[in-house]
């Protein structure tokens, strides 16, 4: 599908930081003056912050089948298509995703280990013909990533919030690991879409690291 603006989406495991890089690279293109759209998976709609509550905190969702985790993932992800992603696309805009359908093969795919093929043709029925134009995989150690998961709740904490519950942090190493091959997965079949970047230095490195992944997207002709 080719479609006048540019669609990007960031990819990791949690606490990779995404949602600050997000930001970060909205506001380089923004001052650019481009017209630049943030979004989140599942979600970024009414109907899907609300099922992305019922995927990540609510009691009730608890248990889930797996089947029922990737159709609700996908139930969000077609509104979001429709919705906000398609118009913006259309009008020349710039789409930033925190994940996309890349996360759906990793966590249900191969961390809940549903069949690839089936995955595939809920995801094709969620986003029709769309594809990123560039995909950015986040990488930071599991190291890493604890400490920084181990701060945030300490933070929070010191704020006087009480933690939510979230189905995905209460998953084992093991899971996680899938989830990793999973993406290196997709990183190996499809090189020319994806960028690794390793986002284990400071916001800053990190920025810049992600600049570099993107900024021939926006080279004009
Ligand atoms: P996050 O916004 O904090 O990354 O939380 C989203 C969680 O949902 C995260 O644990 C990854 C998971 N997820 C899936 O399992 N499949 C998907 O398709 C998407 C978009 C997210």
């Amino acid at each position: 599908m080719s479609l006048p603006g540019r669609f990007i989406t960031l990819e990791g495991g949690e606490a990779a930081g995404k949602s600050t890089q997000i930001a970060r690279l909205a506001e380089r293109l923004r001052r650019q003056g481009r017209s630049v759209l943030e979004l989140r998976e599942p979600g970024g709609t009414p109907l899907g912050e609300k099922i992305r509550h019922l995927l990540k905190h609510d009691p009730d969702g608890r248990g889930m089948a797996p089947e029922t985790e990737l159709l609700l993932m996908n139930a969000s992800r077609a509104e979001l298509v429709r919705q906000r992603i398609l118009p913006a696309l259309r009008s020349g805009g710039v789409v930033l995703c925190d994940r996309f359908y890349d996360s759906t093969i990793a966590y249900q795919g191969h961390g809940r280990g549903l069949d690839l093929a089936a995955v595939d043709s809920v995801i094709r029925l969620a986003v029709g013909d769309l594809r990123p134009d560039r995909t950015l995989w986040l990488e930071v150690s599991p190291e890493t990533a604890r400490t920084r998961l181990a701060g945030r709740k300490a933070a929070q904490v010191a704020a006087g919030g009480s933690e939510p519950i979230d189905r995905f942090d209460e998953e084992q190493e093991a899971f996680f690991a899938r989830v990793t091959r999973g993406f290196q997965d997709s990183v190996e079949a499809e090189p020319a879409r994806w960028r690794r970047v390793d986002a284990g230095g400071s916001v800053e490195q990190v920025a810049d690291a992600v600049w570099s992944a993107v900024a021939d997207l926006f080279a004009e002709a």
